[in-house]
């Protein structure tokens, strides 16, 4: 498997990938689920940090793909972990492993402070990402209680702590 970031030919293939990964029996054409607009704005956006837009190829097919945009926590600046996804039929191979722990030593070595991400602690945690509200991030829905997760790097500071923002494209979902 090779992790590599994401080049603007692949955009169509990753808009079928997060469509089939986070697909519903509602989906259509015409409506695709929100991840893939998401996206699509994410990449346009003065958020997008290119080195951070990564996907995982397979015999030179992308079957998995992972994006970080600039947020922040407080006057922070800080990484927003997602949309991440896999192509069903490749998931629980060990792709979406590769694709955090490759944006972890990417965000590593820009000197990142902190990721923050939307998702499942049973599986994030193993990557080390506890809840934001353990670390002192507020986030910026209550309702997301646990699963606001966070991971502090490095190059974290006293100044990561406060309210978390995502890039702006989040907040037109
Ligand atoms: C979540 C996702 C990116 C993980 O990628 P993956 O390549 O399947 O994951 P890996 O193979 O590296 O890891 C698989 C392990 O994670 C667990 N896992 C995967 N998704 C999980 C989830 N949502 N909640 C809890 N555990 C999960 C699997 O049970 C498996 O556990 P095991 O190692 O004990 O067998 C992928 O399953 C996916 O695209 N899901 C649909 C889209 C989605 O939900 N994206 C994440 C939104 S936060």
């Amino acid at each position: 498997m090779l992790i590599r970031p994401f080049r603007p030919a692949d955009r169509a293939v990753v808009e079928h990938l997060l469509t089939a990964a986070f697909g519903t029996p509602a989906t259509t054409a015409d409506s695709p689920p929100i991840e893939v607009g998401l996206n699509t704005a994410l990449l346009g956006s003065d958020a997008l940090l290119p080195h951070l837009a990564l996907v995982a190829e397979l015999d030179g097919v992308v079957v998995g793909y992972c994006i970080s945009t600039r947020a922040a926590i407080g006057e922070a600046e800080a990484l927003g972990l997602g949309p991440i996804g896999v192509l069903p039929g490749h998931q629980g191979h060990g792709i979406g492993t590769a694709l955090i722990a490759e944006t972890v030593r990417v965000a590593e070595e820009h000197g990142e402070g902190v990721v923050v991400l939307l998702g499942d602690p049973a599986y994030y945690g193993r990557f080390g990402f506890v809840a934001g509200s353990e670390l002192g991030i507020a986030s910026p829905d209550a309702t997301w209680g646990e699963y606001f997760q966070a991971l502090r790097l490095a190059a974290a500071t006293d100044a990561h702590r406060g309210g978390f923002r995502y890039a702006r494209p989040f907040d037109e979902l």
